[in-house]
């Protein structure tokens, strides 16, 4: 029989992303209708094996659904790579009574996860990052917000864009990955996306393609460069002396990481921090929440991080097609 989970610890790990407060009501609210008790461990990783934590209860998560950023704070935790770090995280959990953990946050997060269960503390990972390349979920905890942040900068900066008649490249974040691009691309109606999973670094054909737009009348030229290809500034100085064409470079940085979540953010984390819950209080452990060809589903940790995932090619093939 399953052992029965009393007392669970919910943090935030890794970069923040909008939603991770709607989650963590979530856990907390489903937490303690299950008649659990919940402690919040601020500064992810690090928190535990510093013991910062505080109780939490109906209305410590009071007035954050709409909240940016996480309450709990977060952190990136070099201790809790190392077995002695997992370790003495799992002493602390025992000693504080906690018996299951909710880890919000991306991969690198899930491995302490996985690490934590492994020493025996029942833990589920959700989710949480604006880069979308968790390789399980088709949804991360952030990533719709911080497509509709970049996306009203985009069309800010495509104005000034037109009215100059210039060429703008707009970065956006993502890591290596390039949904974030992908998206902002296809939303805002680029000239050309650049994502580091599909890049060739045929910048030639990017000159081209511009003094082509150029020729047939267009008044400004958006790129889309993904964080994983960078380099925008000097790109943009490339471009300039190769066409002529006055051309300026964003980087559109932590804003996009900022900000109130949308709607989507909000109810796709609300649901998937309980769904967490309910997995611990059915003595689940070593599981990441995900949503998946339309449901939330749950994986075994291990699997979800041996699972690729690429660029969808239909969205990719319509990016392009509609840039040309
Ligand atoms: O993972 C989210 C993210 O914003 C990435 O898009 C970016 O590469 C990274 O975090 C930046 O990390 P940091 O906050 O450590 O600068």
């Amino acid at each position: 029989m399953a052992k029965e989970i009393k007392k669970i610890g919910v943090l935030t790990s890794g970069g923040d992303a909008p939603g991770m407060n709607a989650a963590i009501r979530a856990v907390v609210r489903t937490a303690l209708a299950k008649g659990m008790e919940v402690v919040g461990i601020e500064k992810g990783y690090n928190g535990l094996l510093n013991e910062e934590f505080r109780p939490m209860d109906k209305h410590s998560v009071s007035d954050i659904i709409q909240r940016g950023g996480t309450i709990l704070y977060t952190a990136r935790c070099l201790e809790f790579m190392s077995d002695e770090g997992v370790r003495k995280g799992a002493e602390i959990c025992r000693k504080h009574g906690i018996d299951g953990m909710v880890v919000i946050g991306g991969d690198g997060s899930f491995r302490g996860a996985r690490d934590l269960a492994n020493e025996g503390i029942n833990t589920i990972g959700v989710p949480g990052t604006i880069d979308l390349d968790v390789a399980c979920s088709d949804y991360t905890i952030g990533f719709d917000t911080a497509v509709n942040t970049a996306l009203e900068a985009i069309d800010k900066i495509r104005d000034t864009s037109t009215s100059h008649e210039r060429c703008s490249i707009i970065e956006v974040m993502g890591r290596h990955a390039g949904y974030i691009a992908l998206w902002c691309g296809i939303g805002c109606g680029a000239e050309d996306i650049l994502l580091p999973e599909k890049y060739d670094n045929d910048e030639q054909e990017l000159i081209n393609h511009i003094i082509d737009g150029r020729k047939k009348g267009k008044k400004h030229h958006l790129i889309i460069n993904a964080e994983g290809i960078g380099h925008s500034e000097s790109m943009a100085r490339r471009i300039e002396a190769a066409t002529g064409i006055e051309t300026r470079a964003t980087i559109l940085g932590y804003m996009q990481r900022g900000g109130s979540p949308t709607c989507t953010d909000r109810v796709y984390a609300s649901m998937m921090g309980s769904y967490a819950v309910e997995l611990l209080s059915e003595g689940k452990s070593n599981r990441v929440v995900a949503h998946s060809k339309g449901k939330f589903v749950d994986f075994d940790i291990n699997e979800a991080l041996e699972m690729k995932k690429n660029i969808d090619e239909y969205e990719f093939l319509v990016g392009e097609l509609l840039s040309k």
